[in-house]
């Protein structure tokens, strides 16, 4: 296909969904899809001022902003969210899963059932919630999901179940909407997020869950040695949103700087 040919990334009408647009992967996520032209409906769930501060650079990048406070473990709101980003924009094109809540570190021995029931609750029906509201949107769209998961999926890493075992759950969900939503023209994909110096990490640094031993131990695994950024992983959550990705399906990218090889 010529430069001339090229199918525009993201469709014109609609709206990108990206539900934790006040997390730092969330945020870059939603500024990445407006600068590519997207209008951009995002949630927040407790952090008010950072989605203001959000929409402030989404309106930036030159495009029209809605947002809205959602509980990921409410399935109505979820709902209604979604429902009311496709009537102020006309329909969903893109939705993106980038929220997730804080994960204590800890062995499996450490930790408690209620902490991993929690963690399940937000993170698991809550992207399972967001794919059973988007679908109908994205079937009249033929557009796609994209979950943010992790590496420690793959390549487990001490202390992370609370992380690995949503996020499992979360792939699964993702590879069944890939091959059962195929044939509406919808695609499905996630991306597998290494240890970033944004968002999660700064919680993590200041609770002491990661310190350094733990922090130069993962650089020192990791195929380029250093840490990620949330720009470098919302490049990869826009490439595999936009018609670039329009014949991947149920694929999980890390994102990783070589964790999980
Ligand atoms: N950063 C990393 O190193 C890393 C590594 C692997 C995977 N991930 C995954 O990537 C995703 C985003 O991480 P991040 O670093 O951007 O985290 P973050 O900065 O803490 O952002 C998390 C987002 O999730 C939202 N959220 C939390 N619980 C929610 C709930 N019950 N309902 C609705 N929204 C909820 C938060 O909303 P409020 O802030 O408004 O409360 C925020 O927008 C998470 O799933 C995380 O597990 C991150």
């Amino acid at each position: 296909m010529s430069a001339a040919q090229r199918l525009p990334e993201f469709p014109v009408d609609g709206c990108a969904v990206v539900i934790g647009g006040s997390g730092g992967i969330g945020r870059a996520v939603a500024v990445q899809l407006a600068e590519r032209g997207c209008c951009v409906a995002f949630s927040y769930f407790k952090g008010h001022a950072r989605a203001e501060e959000t929409a402030s650079l989404v309106r930036t990048a030159g495009q029209e902003v809605h947002i809205g406070r959602v509980d990921l473990r409410e399935e109505a709101e979820v709902l209604r969210f979604v429902d009311e980003a496709a009537e102020h924009f006309g329909g969903v094109h893109t939705t993106v899963y980038a929220a997730g809540p804080y994960i204590p570190m800890r062995f499996i021995s450490q930790q408690s059932a209620s902490a991993f029931r929690e963690v399940m609750e937000h993170d698991a029906f809550g992207c399972f919630h967001l794919a059973q509201a988007a679908l109908p949107h994205l079937r009249k769209s033929k557009g796609s999901f994209t979950a943010l998961v992790t590496p420690a999926i793959r390549r487990y890493a001490v202390r992370d179940i609370l992380s690995a075992a949503p996020k499992a759950a979360i792939e699964a969900v993702v590879k069944g909407l890939a091959a059962e939503e195929g044939r509406f023209g919808v695609r499905a994909n996630a991306v597998g997020v290494g240890v970033i110096t944004d968002g999660l990490y700064h919680a993590l640094v200041e609770n002491g869950d990661f310190d350094q031993r733990f922090l130069d131990a993962s650089r020192e695994v990791m195929a380029l040695k250093r840490l990620g950024t949330a720009e470098e992983v919302a490049e990869a959550v826009a490439f595999l949103a936009s018609s670039r990705a329009r014949w991947i399906t149920g694929q999980t990218l890390m994102v990783d700087g070589g964790y999980a090889l």
